[in-house]
């Protein structure tokens, strides 16, 4: 079976509006459980899966996901090409609450997480290049896709992951701006390179829940504002999708 495209979902993107003709699959894989099941469908006339990172219950921290088996179950269910959506903080000027990115860069700051398909008995050793951690191809199909669908989308940025699940505090983002992070969440890595490691296109969406700690004048973050700002971007998904999907 080969699907159109992959869905990761973050936090409040638990199922995705619109899919049709939906068949649950439970994936069994090397590296354990996935979040959950995957669901197929059909979108624009498309085959697309959709898989909650969190659990659709949002039941599992960022440091808890099982990425391997995640990214492993959308590769063993056909998907080439695979978005991952993230909910994240701004760093830099552009990145304001509600801002819709598409990252070009990443730096690592996750530790202890199982990051590598290598990494069991056995495994042949293979180095990846990852100097470019996005798929520059569905980078620029989604750059166009926000066009066609009316939604402005920051081309670029540096996407610093973190461990979570606790925020930043404001040293580690003056830090992290020093760096050349533009935005900060804790879900990008290990998925984009673990989707490298099988050869899957991979691209971001990043949607900003609030200013990083110490950024945009706010002395402190509030959750119910983050989620206030996370739903409004997280309806801009689906349109952009669609029009993603449409352009293929
Ligand atoms: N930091 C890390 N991850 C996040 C943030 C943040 O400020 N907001 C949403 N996800």
């Amino acid at each position: 079976m080969s699907l159109d495209l992959a869905i990761i979902g973050g936090t409040g993107l638990y199922t995705f509006p619109g899919l049709g003709d939906v068949e649950k699959r439970a994936v069994q894989t090397p590296f354990g459980e996935p979040s959950g099941h995957v669901v197929l469908g059909e979108l624009t006339g498309r085959r697309v899966a959709f898989l909650a990172r969190h659990g659709e219950a949002h039941t599992l921290a960022p440091h808890r996901v099982n990425y391997r088996a995640n990214v492993w179950a959308l590769h063993h269910l056909g998907a080439r090409r695979v978005l991952g959506v993230n909910a994240v903080g701004g760093i830099t000027e552009k990145m304001g609450p509600r801002v819709i990115a598409v990252p070009d860069q990443i730096i690592d700051y996750t530790h202890g997480r199982l990051d590598s398909f290598c990494d069991i008995e056995g495994a042949k050793v293979e180095h990846i290049d990852f100097t470019e951690p996005y798929s520059p191809a569905l980078r620029a199909e989604l750059i166009v896709a926000g066009k066609a669908a009316n939604i402005a989308v920051v081309d670029g940025g540096c996407y610093g992951a973190t461990q979570g699940p606790r925020l930043e505090t404001r040293a580690e983002i003056a830090r992290m701006r020093h760096d050349g992070c533009d935005l900060v969440g804790m879900t990008g890595m290990p998925e984009a390179a673990l989707a490298r490691e099988l050869g899957i296109e991979y691209a971001c969406l990043a949607l900003v829940a609030n200013w990083a700690a110490g950024c945009g004048g706010e002395a402190s973050i509030s959750l119910p504002e983050i989620y206030a700002n996370l739903e409004a971007a997280t309806a801009q998904v689906p349109p952009i999708v669609r029009a993603l999907l449409a352009g293929k």
